[in-house]
């Protein structure tokens, strides 16, 4: 029998011909397709109508494809699909508490848990999933990637487990405060007038309350949103606590806030690179940011590991073999290039190459595809 594989593709590249591998329900939790179903203009036609946006499908593996290559994708492909509900659970939740409804925690404690099992697990996957932002707003997705960040510095720190899922929770709630601001101002495509920022500064303040409304909350979520605005000498807000007087996880959340901030496109700029990145973090230890925490974060969040596949500011591809510690940034790079081969054609050292970045972490399926052995059109 043909090995196949279970995928999550947008459905705007969903063809007649693929076959669902999971059943697809409505908004109100009605079924719209089994799994199962051979896929029909007409079955594509109806879940559009419904605004489906994602469908699991089974995909057929090519023979070429090695195990190690089949556990990879797979390791990616669960940390895609996690990544991708997550986002709707934030989504829900937040909905759910603008319209006036309680804030669903177990919801999104439960989410917290298994972002929290798959880091603990592996946390080199989950930290490369850069598309999330194609999928939905900005709030929603910048919700997750705070909490997989908090997530992943708390493992740096031996937090135990339920500590864990309690920075994860607050990673992901730092912005809950932003649902009393009004969509208008939240989703504008330019950056704020002193007047509306004045507005959008009340959002800790906000966030604070709605948690200490919500019952069974833990104290350490609720100072998570309530300061993660506040910077390391005092300039931040609401209250403008300074050094000791913020929670070590709330500067953890205000490193991994800034960090994906810049990190991602927004309508008014361009993302900046993960060293142009670190490089404005470094311009702010000791003022804005904990020294300590700072190189913490940098370490485990933004500097790619040997092994990892990169892509360069010129297109190249490569794989890293050595980082140095006093440059971390400035990595020795193998070029493969886009060839079928995967071999190594040339070595870059960065360090001597003020040219050159690292633009992005590319992923297996996509390595695969220049391989010729997993399809290439739009990868998801
Ligand atoms: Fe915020």
């Amino acid at each position: 029998m043909k090995r196949s594989f279970k995928r999550t593709i947008p459905i705007d590249i969903a063809e007649p011909g693929m076959v669902l591998a999971k059943d697809v329900y409505s908004a109100k939790d009605q079924v719209l397709l089994r799994s199962g179903t051979e896929l029909d203009q007409r079955h594509l036609d109806k879940l559009q109508a419904f605004n489906i946006e994602h469908l699991c499908i089974w995909q057929p593996l090519s023979d070429e494809l090695s195990d190690e290559e089949i556990q990879q994708l797979k390791a990616e492909e669960n940390a895609r699909r996690t990544c991708i509900e997550a986002v709707e659970i934030v989504k829900q939740v937040m909905s759910d508490v603008r319209m006036g409804d309680s804030l669903d925690l177990p919801k999104v404690r439960q989410t917290v848990s298994e972002l929290c099992t798959q880091l603990i697990q592996d946390d080199r996957v989950l930290r490369y999933i850069d598309n999330l932002y194609a999928y939905d707003e900005y709030t929603f997705a910048h919700s997750i990637q705070v909490s997989v960040f908090t997530i992943i510095l708390g493992k740096a720190l031996h937090t135990p487990r339920p500590a864990l899922e309690d920075i994860g929770t607050g990673g992901m709630l730092h912005d809950i405060g932003k649902t009393r601001v009004p969509l208008e101002l939240l989703n504008l495509p330019r950056q704020y007038t002193a007047e509306e920022f004045a507005i959008m500064r009340n959002h800790p303040q906000y966030g604070e309350e709605i948690l200490r409304e919500t019952n069974g909350v833990p104290e350490i979520v609720i100072r998570m949103a309530g300061e993660h605005h506040e910077r390391y000498n005092g300039t931040g807000y609401f209250r403008g606590l300074k050094g000791d007087q913020i929670h070590p996880y709330s500067q953890i959340t205000a490193l991994a806030d800034v960090y994906d901030a810049m990190t991602t496109t927004r309508t008014y700029r361009p993302a900046l690179l993960p060293q142009q990145a670190v490089e404005f973090l470094l311009t702010g230890v000791g003022s804005f940011f904990n020294p300590d925490l700072c190189h913490l974060f940098i370490k485990h969040v933004a500097i790619f590991p040997v092994g990892c596949v990169v892509q360069l500011t010129n297109g190249l591809i490569g794989k890293i073999l050595e980082v140095d510690e006093k440059l971390p940034t400035r990595p020795v790079v193998g070029i493969i290039g886009k060839t079928k081969l995967m071999r190594i054609t040339e070595i870059i050292d960065l360090r001597r190459r003020p040219d050159l970045l690292v633009a992005r972490v590319v992923p297996q399926s996509e390595l695969l595809a220049i391989k010729g052995v997993w399809p290439s059109a739009k990868q998801v």
